[in-house]
């Protein structure tokens, strides 16, 4: 077997391959590490047939679905799942050819009512049901203390205690535990008794996860996240740089029509010299009006230069072929105390 595990801030994604075949899986992958997963797959050899979430992940945005789609490999959940986009959906005890190998399927409802833990070979990879030194949390939405009690005491700590156990979170460095260590050790495994267990779970008093709205709404929906957006649209805009766009200021040869989408309030307190507004939330309606000249180069800005890269991804999509941004906003503009216009 071939194995990767890629840490990224607490939460873990795991790479499994079959050596003979050289098919593999991802498991749990988040969005900001595609480039390497697909970097580790290719030194492996490995072509990526499945990509599997172990549930709905509420502190992490899923990679699942745009690796899927890239991969041209099915997207994998349990059955009970709410993400609509999912193109394999999997029950308690049925397993997922890998090439030659098994990744059998344990349903452990309890953290979320679609978590799932794999067994391949000598390891359970085990979601967010049980952590080293911990379990998942069972306060975010469909979280469950009485399942997450039948999951750990009737299933997974039942297993092969030598078992290898690769969670889906781990904040302290650790790659792995066993069950068997898990069982002695774990704090929270020592409450055996199902009404003590679920105490504590109900007031363990955790604070929410940072973006628990965002990540919700795209790994439950397939959606974007805003960081998706603002990257696929910088892919498609070249930047100007704030020197390079205050010579041309400077040099008023009239050659590039520099654009200010904030709000009218913003301009009128201050622009950068010559610049015409157009709010980004008038663009589509008013751009035939005000930018006649689809040949003409633009620069787009705005306070910070987050807007302004859609403006000008959204300009080149209808034909404004010299759109570009400026690398910075009119933060920076100011704080480089460039000339102001008000
Ligand atoms: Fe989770």
């Amino acid at each position: 077997m071939i194995f990767e595990q890629v840490a990224t801030g607490g939460c873990q994604s795991y790479l499994v391959g079959c050596a003979e075949t050289c098919a593999a899986a991802l498991i749990d992958p988040q969005i900001s590490q595609i480039d390497r997963y697909l970097g580790l797959a290719a030194r492996h050899g490995l072509h990526v047939r499945y990509v599997i979430d172990t549930h709905t992940h509420a502190d992490h945005f899923s990679a699942t679905r745009e690796l899927a789609r890239r991969l041209s490999a099915p997207s994998v959940m349990h059955r009970q799942s709410p993400a609509p986009f999912l193109d394999m959906r999997v029950d308690d005890g049925e397993m997922i050819a890998v090439g030659g190998l098994r990744l059998r399927v344990l349903y452990t409802p309890g953290h979320t009512s679609d978590s799932m833990c794999l067994l391949v070979e000598d390891r359970v990879f085990s979601g967010d049901t049980l952590l080293i030194g911990a379990t998942g949390r069972t306060d975010l939405p469909s979280g469950d203390p009485e399942a997450l009690y039948e999951s750990l005491f009737h299933r997974i700590l039942r297993l092969d205690p030598l078992l290898k156990v690769f969670p889906a979170h781990e904040y302290q460095g650790r790659s792995h535990s066993t069950i068997e260590r898990e069982l002695a050790e774990n704090p929270r495994l020592q409450r055996r008794d199902r009404a003590a267990f679920v105490d504590m779970m109900c007031n363990l008093n955790l604070t929410m996860p940072t973006h628990i709205t965002e990540a919700l709404r795209t790994n439950i929906s397939g959606g974007k996240i805003i960081a998706q957006l603002l990257a696929e649209a910088a892919s498609r805009v070249p930047l100007m740089s704030l020197t390079e766009l205050k010579a041309h200021v400077e040099a008023a040869e009239n050659d590039l029509i520099v654009l200010d989408v904030r709000e009218r309030e913003a301009f009128e307190s201050g622009h950068i010299p010559a610049a015409q507004l157009l709010p980004r939330g008038q663009l589509e309606l008013r751009v035939n009006d005000d930018l006649p000249d689809p040949t003409r180069r633009i620069l787009v800005y705005c306070e910070f230069g987050r807007i302004s890269m859609l403006a000008a991804a959204t300009l080149r999509e209808i034909g404004f072929q010299r759109a570009v941004a400026l690398d910075g906003g009119m933060k920076a503009w100011r704080e480089a105390g460039y000339p102001i216009e008000t």
